[in-house]
């Protein structure tokens, strides 16, 4: 007994113990479970009714090729958006609001934690 609450003991530090950034991505995962209905991750991956995301952070909007883009995006893309986290953070709180006309219809994260984490998550992918 004794040992098996040590056992948890050590385990429970290992979690605490994590770099914050890598709690941030494994809680951010939970949150992508949202995006993947419509975007995948994986390097490579296809496109789904959304573009993959692999390495989206620091990339320009509108720059995976083999999608097809809303005029809307395109032209983001082509104003030099970039998505770096403070934009991912203002566009995933409400994507119509910044990129009016997206053709992503998905409402937006309201809660500021669940953003900073699936921010932390795609960083972490790429
Ligand atoms: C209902 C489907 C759907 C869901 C759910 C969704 N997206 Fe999207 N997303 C899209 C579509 C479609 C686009 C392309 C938008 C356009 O061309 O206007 C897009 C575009 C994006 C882009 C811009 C990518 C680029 O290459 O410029 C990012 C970033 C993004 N989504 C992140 C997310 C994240 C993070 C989530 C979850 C919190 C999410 N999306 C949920 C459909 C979705």
């Amino acid at each position: 007994m004794k040992r098996a609450i040590l056992t948890i003991g050590i385990a429970l530090g290992a979690i605490h113990s994590l770099p914050a950034a890598a709690q941030d991505a494994a809680a951010g995962q939970r949150v992508f479970s949202q995006c993947r209905v419509c975007h995948v991750i994986e390097d490579n991956g296809r496109n789904g009714v959304g573009p993959n995301l692999h390495g989206v952070v620091g990339r320009k909007a509108a720059s995976v090729a083999s999608y097809s883009y809303s005029p809307a995006m395109k032209a983001k893309g082509e104003e030099g958006w970039i998505w770096t986290e403070e934009n991912l953070n203002t566009y995933l709180e409400n994507p119509r609001g910044v990129v009016p006309g997206t053709k992503m219809s998905f409402p937006g994260l309201k809660d500021e934690t669940q953003r900073k984490n699936v921010i932390a998550f795609l960083k972490s992918q790429g």
